[in-house]
Order: C-alpha cells, then sequence, then structure tokens
C-alpha cells in the first residue's frame, strides 16, 4: 500500500544512530521532497533506556524490545547500527524474514555472510543497501551498483582505512613515531573499537570484499584477500623510499579482474609520489577505479566519522523509501547482482609486482653480487641500486625491482637469509603498486 508516510526503525543509537536521527530532524523538508513522502520514525531500539542521548526523541519512541521492533507491520525499513556480527545477524536476517527493507553500515557483517544476505533479500523482494559499509560518505557502493553498471571493473585501488591512512601521514610527513601516531588516530575517532582491525588490515579486507563482490557479481569472501598489516613497515624505509625513489606509503586494498583472473589484497604499498592516490592524506579515503569503458575515475573524501556515515545511511532510506512510497516495494531488485559460486583469487604468490627492498648487510667486497646474483637465479630483474650512508650493524643496501612474480621474490629473499656470513637482518620488502594514471599512461 502507498501511505501518507514510510515508517522506519533504527536500531543502535551510537555516534552514527545519533548523527542520522539528527539529518532526518534538520533535513526533514529537504528529505520530504527528495522521497515525495514523510519519512516517519517509529522505533529506536537501544540497549538502556537510561542512557543520556543527545537527540530529542518524541516520548515513547525509544524502547529495548528488539522482537517487538521487528514485529511491529507498520515498520517498512529496518535500519542496522549494532555492528558485529551476533546480533546485528538477527536484526538483519530476521527483518528481511519479515519483508521489510534493511539499512546497514555493518562491514563485517556483509562482507561475512554476502551470498545469505543476499538470496533472503531476493526471495523476499526486498532491498538492502549499505552505502555506509564502505568509505563511510563517499558514495561507492551507488557509483558501482548504478553509475558504473555498464562497466566492467578491470581494477580498484583504495585508501580504504582511515586510521592507516592517518599513521602513515603522521610517520611520512611529520616524522613521528608509530605508536604516537596510533595514540593521535584513536584521538581522532576514527579507531575500530579493536584498532588491530585498522592496523592489521581486516578493516580494509571487509571492505574490499564487500567492493569486490560488486564488482564481480559474485562473493568474495574476505577470508580470500590476502592481508598484510602496517606494523611491520618501518620509518627508516618510508624515508627512504621517499628520498630515493619519490614513492608514498599506503594501506592499498587492491582489486584486480582480467581474463577471469581475479587479485584481491590488502597489504602495505609505495606509490608513486605523481599518483593521485599519494595525495590522499591523513584520514582521508579514496578508490581509483578503472573500468571498461569509463575508463579511470577516483572518489575521494571523509571514509570514517558519525556525520560522514550518517548521510550515507540517509541516502540509504531515501534510496528505499522513493520505492516503497512508489508502490513498487515487494519487488525491488536486490541492488547487486550474484551467483551462488564464491569467487577464488589467485594465491599473492602468482601475483606480480614491482619491489622495494632494504638489505642490512656487512660493508666488504662481493657482497652486491651475492645479493644480485640471488635474485638473478630466481629470475628477478634489479631496477635501481643504491647504498645510502648508515653507521652501525652494517651497510643498507636499497633496491627496487623490476615487476616479478611475489614467489620468485620470496625465494630470492630466502636464499639471501641463508648467506648468514653477509646478511645481517631479515630484509624489508614493500610492494610498489605504479598503476596507470593520467599523466603517466597518456
Ligand atoms: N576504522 C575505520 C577507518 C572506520 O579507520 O577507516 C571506518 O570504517
Amino acid at each position: 500500500m502507498i501511505g501518507e508516510s514510510v515508517k522506519i526503525a533504527v536500531v543502535g543509537l551510537g555516534t552514527v544512530g545519533t548523527g542520522l536521527i539528527r539529518t532526518l530532524q534538520e533535513n526533514r523538508a529537504t528529505i520530504r521532497a527528495r522521497c515525495g513522502v514523510d519519512l516517519e520514525l517509529r522505533s529506536v531500539c537501544v540497549r538502556s533506556l537510561r542512557k543520556k542521548r543527545a537527540v530529542t526523541l518524541r516520548p515513547g519512541i525509544l524502547t529495548t524490545d528488539r522482537r517487538a521492533v521487528l514485529d511491529d507491520p507498520q515498520v517498512d525499513i529496518v535500519v542496522e547500527l549494532v555492528g558485529g556480527t551476533g546480533a546485528a545477524a538477527e536484526i538483519v536476517m530476521g527483518a528481511l524474514q519479515r519483508g521489510k527493507h534493511v539499512v546497514t553500515a555493518n562491514k563485517a557483517l556483509l562482507a561475512e555472510r554476502w551470498t545469505e544476505l543476499f538470496s533472503l533479500a531476493r526471495r523476499r523482494g526486498c532491498g538492502i543497501q549499505f552505502e555506509a559499509s564502505v568509505m563511510a560518505g563517499v558514495p561507492v557502493v551507488r557509483v558501482l551498483n548504478e553509475g558504473l553498471a555498464g562497466n566492467a571493473v578491470e581494477s580498484m585501488l583504495g585508501v580504504l582505512n582511515g586510521t592507516t591512512n592517518y599513521i602513515l601521514t603522521r610517520i611520512a610527513a611529520d616524522g613521528m613515531d608509530y605508536r604516537a601516531a596510533l595514540r593521535q588516530a584513536r584521538a581522532r575517532g576514527i579507531c575500530e573499537a579493536d584498532p588491530r582491525l585498522d592496523v592489521q588490515g581486516v578493516d580494509a579486507a571487509y571492505k574490499l570484499s564487500i567492493l569486490g563482490s560488486i564488482a564481480l557479481g559474485q562473493w568474495l569472501p574476505p577470508g580470500s584477500v590476502h592481508r598484510e598489516g602496517i606494523t611491520h613497515l618501518e620509518a627508516k624505509d618510508i624515508r627512504y623510499a621517499r628520498e630515493l625513489f619519490s614513492y608514498h606509503p599506503k594501506l592499498l586494498a587492491i582489486f584486480k579482474h582480467k581474463n577471469r583472473r581475479v587479485e584481491a589484497r590488502v597489504h602495505p604499498a609505495f606509490v608513486p609520489v605523481s599518483h593521485p592516490l599519494a595525495a590522499v592524506v591523513d584520514e582521508y579515503n579514496a578508490v581509483y577505479i578503472t573500468a571498461r569503458p569509463v575508463g579511470s575515475i577516483m572518489l575521494y573524501g571523509r571514509g570514517a566519522g558519525a556525520l560522514s556515515a550518517a548521510s550515507a545511511v540517509a541516502s540509504d532510506i531515501i534510496h528505499l523509501a522513493r520505492a516503497v512510497s512508489s508502490g513498487v516495494s515487494g519487488r525491488i531488485l536486490t541492488p547487486v547482482a550474484f551467483s551462488g559460486k564464491a569467487a577464488t583469487p589467485v594465491p599473492i604468490e602468482e601475483v606480480r609486482s614491482k619491489y622495494y627492498m632494504r638489505f642490512t648487510v656487512a660493508d666488504r667486497p662481493g657482497v652486491l653480487s651475492r645479493i644480485s646474483g640471488a635474485f638473478g637465479q630466481e629470475g628477478v630483474s634489479i631496477e635501481s641500486v643504491y647504498q645510502p650512508r648508515v653507521r652501525g650493524e652494517g651497510a643498507d643496501i636499497v633496491m627496487v625491482t623490476h615487476e616479478a612474480q611475489d614467489g620468485a621474490v620470496k625465494r630470492a629473499c630466502g636464499r639471501l637469509v641463508r648467506m648468514r656470513d653477509i646478511v645481517r637482518r631479515s630484509p624489508a620488502v614493500v610492494r610498489i603498486e605504479e598503476g596507470e594514471y593520467a599523466g603517466r599512461d597518456h
């Protein structure tokens, strides 16, 4: 039935929920004009009724009874802002099972249970909108699902985690040490509750899983995304990479899809200072998408924070409210195309990349030739080598390879580590992603 208003229930009133309700209240007239109907906030489900709230709500709207919210036949759209994969899964699945549309910002839930969620939504004719799950208010989900719907996505290079980008910016630009930079990131309120999820690349892997699943039209399980965090990246290498080769450090989320071959990986990488992604600093996010026929586009903005996420959630609600108010509710197509089969990315050892490497070695004749010999034996070609002046435990040999296979680079490093008479410690190895971008390839 087409009603006078579309009724929504919000589950979870943390910072995003509060930001959302403020947005709905402050922009009510604009939102009404855009939806064609009023949005009526019917209930807000919280854990405690006693907690002081930063928004003013109509009396009787707050409840702790999650089941009653789901069972309310008046509710058209359930907004899940609880997070995690426990209660949130019950809310999202419960809403879909009852034929209600869902808006969620929950990247972990989406990434872990993609096929199950969208199969259920399809069976029930319901929509799931999840713009806030990746890059918060930067509308990358809608761009992939709609703006680029006619394209084949060939690659996505993403700075998808604000915390690690903030930390790397502080280390690279200000010479700050890792721990102090992490403390500052925490103070800015952009970290996950457990910041290991940020610095170990888990958050970025979830986001890449979601973007990759949309691009592929099949689930890209987060566990199949190769993942390395930033905790092993040393300030010394960030400095050498900038001073010797003009590279910037990023935690990159990389998706590539060519000739049915899928690469999905999150790891620290150096990008040329002239690459558009190098200009993405502090807690900002960006994704550089190359697709056919559009070519390359980049989306950029604040990928974390309550207001940015609230903007995305409000847009998802409006999107669904338009469908409800125009009477197509119950026949909404899932926003993503998908097949039941999960995608299998190639193992990291088969990936090809350029590499930055640093070895601490004994400073004596013949060392360099033994190092280059090890790489030669594995078919890895060296593009440039430097020996910066250092004092202390030996000499630093810093080099960049031509594009090489990951497995071959690992084998060559293994050979070096066994040269105990000259190699003082395990090499530092960072992949280089030069990509193709305007100004470089044209
Ligand atoms: N911890 C995340 C980040 C928040 O730093 O990007 C947004 O998902």
